[in-house]
C-alpha cells in the first residue's frame, strides 16, 4: 500500500511539475509573442500596416496602431499575422484607382512603361500610380502577380516602397509612395535657382543610390539586376533622401519600342552598357555601368551627351572628355564644373566620385568594382586605385572629336547612342 501510495505520490507531482512547466511555457511563447509584435509594428512592417489602414478606413478614423495598450495585445496578434499576409502588395480595383487618382487628372510624367499619375489614399497619404503599357496585356496574371511579390518584399530604406497594385482586364498598375521633390534630373540638368545643390549633397544622394544598389545586387533574398538606372529613376523625398525606382519593371514589362534604339535591348540609351546590346552575357555589372553613367552627369551636371549645343566639349561625349581630363593630369578641370566654391573636402569628394565613375564604366564587366566595393570607395572606407582607360575600344575614334551628328535616335530626355555605340558600327 505505502508503494503504491509512493508511486501515485510521485505521479502527482510529476503531473503537477508538467502542468507547471507547460503553463509556464505558454506564457513565455505569449511573452516573445508580444515583444515580437511590438518590434514588427516599430518596423517596416508598421508603415505596411498604415498603409493598409490608409487603404481600408474612412478620412479621419483614429487610425490607432495594435500595441497601443496592454488590452490591445492580444488583437494585435492577429494583425501581425494579417501584416505578415500583407508583405505582399495590396490588390486594387480599377474602379478604386480612378478614385484615389481623380479619373486620373493629375498626370506626373511617363517613360518607358507607361504613365505616371499623382494620386491619393482616401486617408490623404499622396501616392504615384503607374499605368502599365499595353504590351504588359500578354503577360499572365500568375507571372504578375509572383514579379510584383518579389518588388513588394523588398524593403529598403534608399528604395522607392510599392504599395500595391491592380490587375484587371483594362488596367495594369502599380501604387507607389509619392516623392514629393520628383527626380534627379530636375537637380541636375539646368535646374532653377532654388533646386541648385552643393555637391556634397549629390555625394550624399549618390551613396544613398549605391546602397540601394547593393542591397538589389547583394543583399536580397533573389538578386534583382535595374536594368535602367538613370536620374529619372532617382527619386528624392524629405532632405532629399533618395529612393531607386522601378526596379523589377524590366522583368515585369516589355517596354515600348519608342524608347529603345535597338530592337531587343534593355535600358535607356547612353545609361546601357555594350552587353545590353551587344550579343554578350549579361550580368548585374550592367547597373554598375549604368550607375557609373549618373555619377558623370553628377560631376559634370549635364547630360552626357548634348546635341545640338553650341561648344566643342558640349557636344563630346562627356565621360570620355573626362578621361582625356583624368589622363592629361587636369582634374582640376572636371572639378570645376562639380564644386562651385574652392572647398578642399567637397573637392576631394568629387574627386573621389570621378575615380569610381571612370571604374564603374570599364568595358569589361568584370572589370567594374561591386557596388558593395562602390559604396566603400564612395565613402572613403576603401583607397581607389587609379582606373584604367574605360575607352580603350574607343581607340580608333581620334580624342578630340566630336560625336558625327546625326548620331542621335531617341525621343528627348534620353540619349541617342552612346560612345561605345560607335565602335559597334
Ligand atoms: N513614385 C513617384 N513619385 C513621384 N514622382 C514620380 C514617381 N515615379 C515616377 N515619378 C516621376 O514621373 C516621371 C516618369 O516616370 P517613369 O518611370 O514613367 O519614366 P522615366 O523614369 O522617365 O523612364 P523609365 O520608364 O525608363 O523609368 C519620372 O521622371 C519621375 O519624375
Ligand atoms: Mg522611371
Amino acid at each position: 500500500m505505502s508503494l503504491s501510495g509512493g508511486v501515485l505520490a510521485v505521479t502527482l507531482v510529476g503531473t503537477i511539475t508538467a502542468g507547471i512547466v507547460a503553463i509556464a511555457s505558454v506564457v513565455a511563447i505569449y511573452k516573445c509573442a508580444k515583444v515580437a509584435v511590438k518590434v514588427y509594428l516599430q518596423g517596416d512592417g508598421g508603415s505596411l500596416h498604415r498603409v493598409a489602414s490608409a487603404v481600408t478606413r474612412e478620412p479621419g478614423s483614429s487610425g490607432a496602431a495594435a500595441g497601443e495598450s496592454d488590452d490591445a495585445e492580444m488583437g494585435s496578434m492577429s494583425y501581425f499575422i494579417e501584416d505578415l499576409q500583407r508583405e505582399r502588395p495590396v490588390r486594387f480595383s480599377s474602379q478604386q484607382l480612378r478614385a484615389f487618382t481623380r479619373n486620373y487628372a493629375h498626370k506626373v510624367g511617363s517613360g518607358g512603361f507607361g504613365v505616371v499619375y499623382k494620386g491619393r489614399f482616401p486617408n490623404g497619404a499622396p501616392v504615384a500610380v503607374k499605368v502599365l503599357n499595353s504590351t504588359l496585356g500578354k503577360r499572365a496574371e500568375e507571372q504578375f502577380m509572383a514579379e510584383v511579390g518579389t518588388i513588394g518584399r523588398t524593403y529598403h530604406i534608399n528604395l522607392v516602397r510599392l504599395y500595391g497594385f491592380c490587375f484587371d482586364a483594362a488596367v495594369k498598375a502599380l501604387v507607389y509612395e509619392y516623392m514629393e521633390n520628383g527626380s534627379l534630373d530636375g537637380y541636375l540638368f539646368d535646374p532653377p535657382p532654388e533646386r541648385k545643390v552643393a555637391f556634397d549633397k549629390l555625394h550624399e544622394i549618390a551613396v544613398g543610390t549605391a546602397k540601394a544598389l547593393r542591397y538589389l545586387h547583394e543583399e536580397c533574398a533573389q538578386r534583382i539586376i535595374h536594368y535602367d538606372i538613370k536620374p529619372e529613376n532617382v527619386l528624392l523625398g524629405a532632405g532629399l533622401a533618395p529612393k531607386v525606382s522601378d526596379f523589377g519593371l524590366a522583368r515585369l514589362c516589355d517596354r515600348e519600342d519608342t524608347h529603345l534604339t535597338i530592337t531587343g535591348a534593355r535600358g535607356t540609351p547612353g545609361y546601357a552598357a555594350p552587353e545590353l546590346w551587344m550579343p554578350l552575357p549579361v550580368t548585374h555589372k550592367c547597373d554598375v555601368y549604368s550607375y557609373g553613367m549618373l555619377l558623370f552627369e553628377m560631376l559634370g551636371r549635364r547630360r552626357n551627351l548634348e546635341l545640338g549645343l553650341h561648344g566643342r566639349e558640349s557636344q563630346e561625349w562627356y565621360p570620355r572628355w573626362v578621361w582625356h581630363r583624368f589622363e592629361a593630369g587636369d582634374v582640376d578641370a572636371v572639378l570645376a564644373r562639380a564644386v562651385a566654391t574652392g572647398d578642399k573636402k567637397e573637392r576631394e569628394t568629387a574627386e573621389r566620385v570621378c575615380k569610381v565613375a571612370l571604374w564603374c564604366v570599364q568595358y569589361r564587366p568584370e572589370d567594374r568594382p561591386s557596388m558593395g566595393s562602390v559604396v566603400r570607395m564612395l565613402e572613403g572606407e576603401d583607397q581607389i586605385a587609379t582606373p584604367l582607360n574605360p575607352f580603350a575600344h574607343l581607340a580608333a575614334y581620334n580624342s578630340g572629336a566630336a560625336l558625327p551628328s546625326g548620331d542621335t535616335t531617341t525621343t528627348s530626355g534620353s540619349y541617342g547612342s552612346s560612345g561605345h555605340a560607335l565602335s559597334a558600327r
